[in-house]
């Protein structure tokens, strides 16, 4: 048995946080939204984000942050993208030298354009930070559908036993060293999901969608291998893996605001509607402005910015995706002659 934190109590830390107690881990939760723990205590189920998942009785809610960190084997960062840096920070003092950090959200910090490891390592630099990804809704986690994910971090050691931890009968667990391109295939995944959602809403066939997201992988790991990651992460869990099941399923909250998008709506109506954080739109940028940094060609990314940031419309957005000069498929295959 290990003793384990979650900071950040919405769907996915919910539902990590019950496999783990099912796991027979000690389960310790915090959330910085009195609300959400005073909800956990009373319903043990977050009513919200994931009704109908109860909590096991052994896990135990704590307000107090020092606490909740206070002698846990690893430490899981749980909250949404942009609230990673202040809660690194926030922990900073009491974490002890090689603590074992999992940061399970996906994005890029819009400011730095770091990835959130990076975020939680520049913030807690004693910190031994790993991450974990992969397609797996909350939603389906919960309920024991079987899932696959994989584990990041800098050792062999810290993986394995990350993964030893999670890794249930309907929850499998492969590791990799390829912690940025784990991050990197996770965070640009939600751009793409968003235009998935957008060619939904405009009633577009199976053959546009295939089409979006084979060339969506090809751009993500263009930008990835730039930054370090690997070919090989992007053609896995956490890399093509997720990008399906986000732009294959309504879970998705970024899918479901392309769809809005597509169907006409304006990005602030579709935010509206939603009414929960759209990660895939801050990610848009930061992917954009990555992009330009590293002189990588990012069509979609390019054109996804246009209509979320620049009024244009999804119509115009595909005509110039298809319109643009004719290329190879993969510019690195050389010919015969
Ligand atoms: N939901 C999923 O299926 C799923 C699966 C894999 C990864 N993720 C990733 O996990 C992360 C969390 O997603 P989620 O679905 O649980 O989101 P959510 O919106 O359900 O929950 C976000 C949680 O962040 C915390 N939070 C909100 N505001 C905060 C603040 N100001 N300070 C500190 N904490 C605050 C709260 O605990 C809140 O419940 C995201 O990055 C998401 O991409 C989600």
């Amino acid at each position: 048995m290990r003793n384990i934190a979650f900071l950040g109590a919405g769907s996915w830390g919910t539902a990590l946080a019950i496999l783990c107690a099912n796991n027979g881990h000690k389960v310790t939760i915090w959330s910085k939204i009195k609300e959400e723990t005073d909800m956990l205590r009373e319903k043990r189920e977050h009513v919200h984000r994931l009704p109908g998942a109860k909590l096991p009785d052994s896990i135990e809610i704590e307000d107090d942050l020092e606490k909740a960190c206070e002698d846990k084997d690893i430490i899981v960062i749980s909250v949404a993208s942009p609230f990673i840096r202040q809660t690194a920070a926030s922990i900073k003092d009491f974490i002890k030298q090689d603590q074992i950090i999992v940061n399970v959200a996906k994005g890029i910090e819009d400011s730095t354009l770091m990835t959130l490891c990076e975020v939680i390592q520049d913030e807690i630099p004693q910190a031994n930070v790993g991450v974990l990804s992969g397609p797996s809704h909350a939603e389906e986690v919960s309920k024991g559908v079987p899932t696959t994910v994989v584990v990041g971090a800098k050792t062999e050691k810290t993986a394995s036993f990350i993964q030893d931890i999670f890794m249930s009968k309907n929850f499998r667990v492969y590791t990799s060293p390829d912690i940025i391109g784990i991050e990197l295939g996770g965070a640009l995944k939600n751009v793409i999901a968003l235009a998935a959602g957008i060619l939904d809403g405009m009633g577009l066939g199976d053959n546009t969608k295939a089409a979006l997201m084979t060339r969506g992988i090809a751009e993500i790991s263009r930008l990835g291998i730039e930054l370090g990651g690997k070919m090989e992460t992007f053609c896995g869990l956490s890399g093509i893996g997720d990008l399906i099941v986000t732009c294959t399923s309504t879970h998705s909250r970024n899918h479901n605001c392309g769809y809005l998008l597509g169907k006409g709506k304006s990005l602030d109506e579709a935010k509206a509607e939603i009414n929960q954080a759209i990660e895939g739109v801050n990610t848009a940028r930061a992917a954009m402005a990555l992009a330009n940094k590293h002189h990588v060609t990012m069509p979609i990314v390019e054109q996804i910015n246009a209509v979320l940031f620049d009024n244009r419309s999804a119509e115009e957005a595909l005509d110039l995706l298809y319109l643009r000069d004719k290329v190879n498929e993969y510019s690195a295959l050389t010919w015969e002659n």
